[in-house]
């Protein structure tokens, strides 16, 4: 997307029609009119501003996830923007080179709003990144994964939204930026994808079928919040919902006329098969994967002046005769804040996770994990707990004032109430 002469980006979320699946129409409630929606693209500590305009039937919440964003502009689960009207949101991107997205965030209404086709990508670039001799260009692809269901008019299906969702929405069909089961051409070359789950609650454990000769499937890059300071070998990538992962693949080894398929090994049918490659030529290749991409900082627990603990669990308050999902025993509510960290500190905190699994995701504010196991290294926004698990973070409040949220990124846990606030004071 490019932005209008005055430098604002101009998206009007409507509904659209997409061929999903082979003719078939199906009604998508779009940024643009489309799913994913236009990719915005800017430079670190550039102010970036984006005009919405509201033309679906409901009020709209726009979040920029990962972006390091003043509170006005974060959007906040009840700063809607209703049918009709036009909000500016203002990011300042003073972050490092990342993959952000931006999707919908309205107040009980984020699963079935995004389920409808409200994500994007956003991604930032600076020069350090760009130094760096990764892939490029036509060799750098963001891959945005989600699943949907489908009616056989080729409709999406969203069940009730007065049902109980344990697990939250699954869809059978797993869809690789809006398209089923695509295939992408490759030369013999290294690519770098970046990897982002946009599911409403599905979990992938990715890998390549057949893995690279000689090589592991993925060497991760980056991180929710940017590179990592060295290359990580996975044979496979778990990744839970909002998570990004930044990765190279290597196809050079594999011969030309070779099919490689992108497999998710918590799948079945449908939701194991994410995509296809098919490497149709040799190329030159002049990218490589330094061994040292950016200079990394470990936070150590020493520095952190306050430390709280969060659980994430079903249970504790209830709505509609149905339990709701809590933090600390506590369903969302605007008024409440559960945490007054200040700025400029480090703060360490608990977070548990009971009944079932829980991707945790605190606005604003990067975090190291303490303990990060294979899956969580460098700055995350968003970490997955599996049930009645526990992660150490150090939070860093380095940024701005203001009330902001953390919540379940399980869309209908967060939409069952499982959100909280924060006030950097
Ligand atoms: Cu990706 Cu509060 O959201
Ligand atoms: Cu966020
Ligand atoms: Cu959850």
């Amino acid at each position: 997307l490019r932005p209008s002469s005055a430098g604002v980006y101009e998206i009007t979320q409507r509904v659209g029609q997409a061929e999903i699946l082979p003719g078939l129409r199906t009604q998508v409630w779009g940024y643009n009119g489309i799913f994913p929606g236009p990719t915005i693209v800017s430079r670190r500590g550039h102010k970036t501003v984006v005009r919405h305009r509201n033309e679906l039937p409901e009020p709209v919440v726009v979040h920029l996830h990962g972006g390091r964003t003043p509170a006005e502009h974060d959007g906040y689960p009840t700063d809607l923007v209703s049918p009709g009207s036009v909000h500016e949101y203002v990011y300042p991107l003073d972050q490092p080179a990342a993959t952000l997205w931006y999707h919908d965030h309205r107040m009980d209404h984020t699963g079935p709003q995004v389920y409808k086709g409200l994500a994007g990508f956003h991604l930032v670039h600076d020069d350090e990144e760009e130094a760096l001799p990764l892939p490029k260009g036509e060799r750098d692809v963001p891959l945005m994964i989600a699943d949907r269901s489908f009616a056989e008019d080729g409709s999406m299906i969203y069940p009730d939204v007065h049902s109980d969702f344990i697990s939250g929405v699954l869809g059978d069909c797993v869809l690789v930026n809006g398209a089923p089961w695509p295939v992408m051409e490759v030369t013999a070359a290294r690519y770098r994808f970046r990897l982002l789950n946009a599911s409403n609650a599905r979990r992938y454990r990715l890998a390549l079928d057949p893995p690279p000769p000689g090589g592991a499937s993925f060497i991760q890059i980056g991180s929710d919040l940017g590179l990592l300071g060295a290359p990580v070998a996975h044979p496979g990538l778990q990744i839970a919902q909002a998570e990004r992962f930044d990765v190279v693949v290597d196809f050079s080894g594999y011969p030309v006329g070779q099919e490689v398929t992108l497999t998710n090994r918590l799948g079945q049918d449908g939701t194991a098969n994410v995509m296809r490659f098919v490497v149709a030529r040799k190329a030159p290749d002049d990218s490589r994967v330094p061994g040292k991409l950016t200079d990394f900082r470990p936070l150590s627990p020493s520095e952190a002046v306050a430390e709280r603990t969060f659980t994430f669990q079903r249970g504790g308050a209830e709505r509609h005769g149905t339990s709701l999902w809590t933090v600390n025993g506590r369903a969302f509510s605007p008024d409440h804040i559960a945490a007054t960290p200040r700025l400029g500190t480090v703060e360490r905190w608990t977070l548990r996770a009971q009944n079932v699994a829980h991707p945790i995701h605190i606005h604003l504010t990067p975090f190291q994990v303490l303990d990060p196991g294979p899956y969580a290294t460098g700055w995350k926004d968003t970490v997955d707990l599996a049930s009645g698990d526990q992660v150490e973070v150090l939070v860093r409040f380095d940024s701005y004032r203001g009330k902001y949220v953390f919540h379940c990124h399980n869309l209908e846990h967060e939409d069952m109430m499982m959100m909280a606030n924060f006030r950097i004071i």
